[in-house]
């Protein structure tokens, strides 16, 4: 199983000429270093922003912008052959009407209707043409052809404008990339629930109680979910989300405070869910006489009274059996629960024990008690146990790195 397809894809990048062909040196820049294999080629007008030799230097391959060329003669049907994916970014509202009318006018409208590899077009262009009818026909069309689009967002366009039609954020559209080239079959079509993140237990209205967790693991299993194909529902406690994330499909961002808030909105979501893990530190307990109004120093040292929160891997558990039971044909029966167990001693017989105290399917340990990883830092190393008795040890490793390790353990044992 390879760690992420992007590694080793032939990308045909499309830049064509807008004032964000600029962007797409970065663009190519970033997939190059996911492994991809790129191969930029412009348009005439993207080369008047842009030259082809910028590319070509800072590219491991010759970018391409004429439909004749001496070192290869049929480039179009070379490069739209062989691609396993043609990105446009920016691409031009000439662009979009050229490709959807299936014109073959220069090199990359060429490519594009050569080629039978998976299209991605990002648009760039002022607001009024990105909202003009002809354009947005346009690219109605060719997505009812099954061209992807990541849309243009807000921002500031060329000459100081302000409106819709800048090229999407960079990391968006590497994400759209990776879930176009890394969709499969064990997580297309279904839904995958993740919570990240500590919860937070008020005392009053300006002071809590909380864990370390900083939700950068969880986020990371959201996100490779999200690249093999599901559809992705991300519950956080208390943590940083990367801003694109926010406004990207398939991908829904619920942020919560406390335990009961997490609670709530899980088991709503269980519903539907095939997959849920819980990564979060969910507090095991909060202030059972939570204070309205701040509590202040003259008024002396509060006693607090704390109670238990919900165990709510616990509750899936239970909601999913007795729902099983009840309709064997449904969701519930496939649904499979993830926890995780960060642990400081005994991290092996505690790990086993929670995988079958709490009857889940598959448990993810690590030891918290080790200063490189864990809490706060942007790597981890964890064992992964199955209810299958499946075991495997996961050494240091960047927690993107470690969210593909788990769900690859979790494709081999429970894709069926
Ligand atoms: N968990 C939960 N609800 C809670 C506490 C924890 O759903 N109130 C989940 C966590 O998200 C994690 C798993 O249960 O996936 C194990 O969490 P952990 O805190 O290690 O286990 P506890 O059962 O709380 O046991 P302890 O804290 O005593 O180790």
């Amino acid at each position: 199983m390879p760690l992420s397809s992007i590694a080793g894809a032939n990308i045909v990048l499309g830049v064509t000429g807008g004032i964000a062909a600029y962007k797409a040196v970065e663009l190519m820049r970033v997939l190059e270093k996911e492994g991809a294999n790129v191969t930029p080629v412009l348009t005439k007008a993207a080369a008047k922003f842009v030259s082809e030799v910028t590319f070509s230097a800072l590219c491991s391959n010759k970018a391409y912008s004429s439909l004749i060329n001496d070192d290869e003669p049929i480039i179009h049907t070379k490069l739209g052959k062989t691609a396993d994916l043609v990105l446009v970014a920016p691409a031009t509202a000439n662009m979009i009407g050229t490709y959807r009318a299936g014109m073959a006018n220069d090199l990359l409208s060429s490519i594009l209707i050569a080629t039978k590899a998976p299209v991605i077009v990002c648009p760039a262009m002022h607001t009024e043409m990105y909202e003009n009818i002809a354009v947005q026909d346009n690219m109605q069309v060719l997505r009812d052809r099954g061209v992807i689009f990541v849309d243009a967002e807000v921002g500031s366009l060329a000459r100081n404008d302000v409106g819709k039609g800048r090229l999407a954020d960079l990391e968006k559209i590497v994400a759209v990339v990776k879930r176009t080239l890394g969709s499969n079959e064990c997580f297309r079509d279904k839904t995958v629930t993740v919570t990240a993140g500590g919860t937070r237990e008020f005392i009053d209205p300006v002071r809590y109680i909380t864990n370390r967790s900083s939700g950068k693991q969880g986020i990371a299993i959201a996100l490779e979910a999200y690249y093999r194909g599901a559809k992705v529902n991300l519950i956080t406690a208390n943590s940083n989300i990367p801003s694109y994330l926010l406004n990207l499909e398939n991908f829904e961002v619920r942020r919560v405070d406390t335990a009961q808030e997490m609670a709530d909105a899980v088991l709503s979501l269980s519903q539907t869910s095939d997959l849920i893990v819980m990564a979060a530190a969910v507090a095991d307990f909060r202030v059972k006489n939570q204070s309205k109004l701040k509590l202040h120093r003259q008024d002396g040292l509060p006693k607090l009274e704390l109670q238990s929160t919900v165990d709510i891997i616990s509750e899936l558990v239970a909601l999913r059996n007795k729902n099983s039971l009840k309709s064997k044909k449904t969701h519930w029966v496939s649904q499979r629960i993830v926890g995780f167990a960060a642990e400081t001693d005994n991290l092996t017989d505690r790990a086993m024990n929670k995988l079958k105290s709490k009857a889940i399917d598959m448990l993810v340990a690590n030891d918290v008690s080790r200063s490189d990883i864990g809490f706060d830092t942007d790597s981890n190393a964890v064992t992964i146990y199955t209810s299958n008795g499946f075991i495997k040890e996961v050494d240091k490793k960047s927690k993107q790195e470690i969210a593909e390790e788990i769900l690859n353990v979790f494709e081999l044992e429970f894709n069926n």
